[in-house]
């Protein structure tokens, strides 16, 4: 399908077609802004928040903006090529159908939505719009990650046979006190273990087939929170590996990803203690340090990327089909400590 929503400006001549974009959601969304304008061909112009103050003060630290509290007044923008959807969880799947079906390119905060029925809504949208999105499944970014992919893919590990990690929350105070618990439905698995799903499925290049999981909520008993807070999820990888993911919002320590990563001849481990990575079985071999940055990375950083995709002068790093499979994993795990049984992961096409 042609494209026909780049608008012009007068920096068009110089460097080529210029994107404007909105961000709905001044939470994360206000480090939106940064990340669409590291990028020379990419302004945002306009904000929307509900919430007054937090529109007010946002603005008031980037100037030069249009400001709303009214969504659809950023929907409805003709001048705006890509929007932001950046609100609480239960808000992104109608507006990311929305701004597709008005013919914009929409990056949406992780989760992507709250269920297989939206997924596949979302995924027709898509589809008949003809642009991009992407969703901020920003740990995939992280120098850290990076390189150990690159590790795994040269063959240094041998065969993977086991994989893990847990998405440790540290912020519970969020879910008890703030709007994740007052949401009609949150999901610790959407909300949180979705990034290491996409993480182990990106440092290891398998698919994962299905899921068994089991939740708890005893982190969070006698407060507003209704939900698990705690998930944990045994992972069948094609190829024989076993994965674990938990998404562990109660736990006793601070926001860390945990990962391990066995593989015949090397083993990485991250820990709130260290990283170290070992080839040998030698009883005194403490192995060595990992010393690539992690996270080092900030919320926007995918957004670069996202501008050039939109300008098809690259892939995007986390592709329309990299969201719906991370999240079809993460209905399966959902369904599966829900029901009490194995769930076949089944994609959303
Ligand atoms: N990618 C990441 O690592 C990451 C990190 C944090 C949050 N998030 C996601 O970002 C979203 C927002 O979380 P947050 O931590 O920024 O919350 P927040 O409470 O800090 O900020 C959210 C803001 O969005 C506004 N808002 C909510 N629903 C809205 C709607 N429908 N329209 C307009 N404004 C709306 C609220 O008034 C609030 O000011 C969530 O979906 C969350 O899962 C992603």
């Amino acid at each position: 399908m042609k494209d026909t929503s780049l608008s012009n400006s007068s920096a068009e001549e110089a460097v080529g077609p210029f994107l404007k974009a909105g961000i709905i959601g001044l939470g994360v969304g206000e480090r939106h802004i940064a990340g669409y304008e590291a990028h020379p061909q990419c302004r945002v112009t306009v904000l929307c928040d509900l919430n007054e103050e937090a529109l007010r003060s946002c603005g008031k630290r980037h100037p030069g903006r249009r400001l709303t509290t009214r969504p659809e007044d950023v929907l409805d923008d003709p001048s705006l090529d890509i929007i932001s959807v950046a609100g609480y969880d239960d808000s992104h799947a109608a507006q990311v159908i929305a701004a597709l079906e008005r013919g914009k390119h929409v990056f949406v905060e992780k989760p992507l939505c709250l269920s297989r029925e939206e997924a596949d809504s979302i995924r027709k949208a898509w589809k008949r719009s003809g642009k991009r999105f992407s969703s901020n499944l920003i740990l995939r970014l992280s120098p850290r990650f990076q390189a150990l992919r690159e590790r795994i893919a040269s063959g240094l590990f041998g065969n993977l046979y086991y994989v893990e990690g847990d998405y440790n929350y540290g912020r519970i105070w969020k879910i008890t006190e703030g709007w994740r618990g007052r949401l009609p439905f949150y999901s610790v698995v959407y909300g949180g273990g979705v990034h290491i799903v996409d993480l182990l499925v990106f440092l290891t290049g398998r698919k994962i087939r299905s899921v068994v999981a089991r939740g708890n909520k005893i982190c969070t008993a006698n407060t507003r929170f209704r939900y698990n807070d705690f998930n944990v999820a045994l992972l069948d990888f094609e190829d024989g590996m076993i994965g674990k993911v938990s998404s562990n919002f109660g736990c006793v320590l601070p926001h860390f990803h945990q990962i391990q990563i066995y593989g015949t001849k090397r083993t990485f481990l991250q820990t709130a203690a260290g990283t170290r990575e070992y080839d040998s079985r030698e009883p005194n071999d403490s192995g060595h340090e990992v010393s690539e940055a992690y996270p080092g990375i900030e919320k926007g950083d995918l957004l670069y990327n996202f501008v050039e995709a939109v300008l098809n002068r690259a892939p995007l790093l986390i592709s329309e089909e990299e969201v719906f499979d991370a999240m079809a994993v993460c209905f399966a795990i959902e369904e599966s400590a829900r029901e009490g049984k194995a769930v076949e992961i089944s994609a959303i096409r």
